[in-house]
């Protein structure tokens, strides 16, 4: 092959590639630069900023060397020359890099901001594989347990306070906002504001041990009105079993142990361990956003955690008949 023709195949897949590369990246419920909030917003741009500004200057290195190399060889010394080297190689670095880094400081100061006392605050604790969220309603002060899902009110700036329990987690909702470490000890705030209701996918972005990639969740963005309400039944015990089947199901859950691990609030349930489950069957999802909800999925992961989320802190209970487990698993599902 000539060095013409690979120049130019190599071109052609380095473009292709590339613009692959930005298509994948565009979509989905998971993407910064698809966004859906005011700090993921400021993210992509600065994102996209310097990715032009990279194409730019690649093409000038490239388009510098095309020239000195095929089209005027003869011109080759003045791409050696003292100026074109101390422009080229030191002032033109100092002026970009330093252009994007005060740019960089001035956007990290925006998306620092702090909320008054009267916004809607809610604790995100990291733990090894889950998340615990409480809500802290301005004026009350019992908060609102729940696990695994984020709700959020669309168009209000809403104040994450984040911390750990046991090793570093990184809370990430690439859509909305930039990530913020959460670290045992230590708080650290994350503002986020919701401009479009949806659902939102987020990931923990540190790694933490063990089955770190299968820790994720999802957030649900709603009209201010929606997650109020919502929030209000989120807020109030468990519905008693409708019927007997259901109610063998509770009943089980009291008696096989499930409960020094989690709370059901309204039954002696009253475990610390794991995720708050009083609401769990109104949930997307489940084992922290690996699985979806539902009867069918409650069964399997009961019975087998250990398979579906390998090395989680949850044993796999393969002590229950299909019967029992149906019964269980139809308890859990109907506690929305
Ligand atoms: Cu938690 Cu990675």
């Amino acid at each position: 092959m000539t060095r013409g023709r690979w120049f130019s195949t190599w071109a052609a897949a380095a473009l292709g590639g590339g613009l692959l590369f930005v298509l994948a990246g565009c979509e989905g419920s998971q993407s910064a630069l698809g966004p859906g909030g005011a700090g993921a917003r400021e993210l992509a741009r600065l994102w996209w900023l310097m990715a032009a500004g990279a194409v730019v200057i690649f093409l000038f290195v490239i388009g510098c060397a095309a020239y000195a190399t095929r089209v005027a060889p003869r011109a080759r010394p003045d791409f050696a020359g003292t100026w074109f080297i101390l422009g080229g190689g030191v002032a033109l670095p100092v002026v970009v890099l330093s252009a994007l880094l005060t740019y960089s400081f001035v956007l990290g100061r925006d998306l620092s901001r702090m909320l008054g006392p009267e916004a809607l605050r809610i604790e995100v604790v990291g733990a090894q594989w889950w998340w615990e969220v409480r809500y802290l309603r301005p004026g009350r002060s019992e908060p609102v347990v729940s696990a695994n899902e984020l709700r959020l009110p669309v168009g209000e700036p809403v104040e994450l306070v984040l911390s750990a329990t046991d090793v570093i987690h990184s809370f990430w909702l690439p859509s909305i906002a930039g990530k913020r470490d959460m670290i045992p000890g230590q708080i650290t705030y994350l503002v986020l504001e919701v401009e479009e209701p949806g659902i939102y996918r987020g990931q923990c972005a540190e790694y933490c041990g063990g089955p770190h990639a299968l820790m994720a969740f999802y957030a649900l963005a709603e009209a201010p009105d929606d997650f109020a309400a919502w929030l209000e039944r989120e807020a109030a015990p468990a519905a008693a079993p409708a019927n007997s089947f259901l109610e063998e199901g509770r009943d089980l859950f009291l008696t096989s142990g499930c409960g020094a691990c989690h709370t059901i609030r309204g039954t002696p349930a009253d475990g610390q361990l794991g995720p708050d489950l009083t609401h769990v069957g109104g949930r997307l999802s489940l084992a922290a956003g690996i699985l979806p909800n539902n009867v069918g999925t409650i069964a399997g992961w009961i019975a087998d955690a250990q398979h579906i989320k390998p090395a989680n802190k949850m044993p796999s209970f393969n002590i229950f008949s299909g019967a029992e487990l149906r019964a269980l698993a139809a308890y859990l599902a109907s506690l929305e």
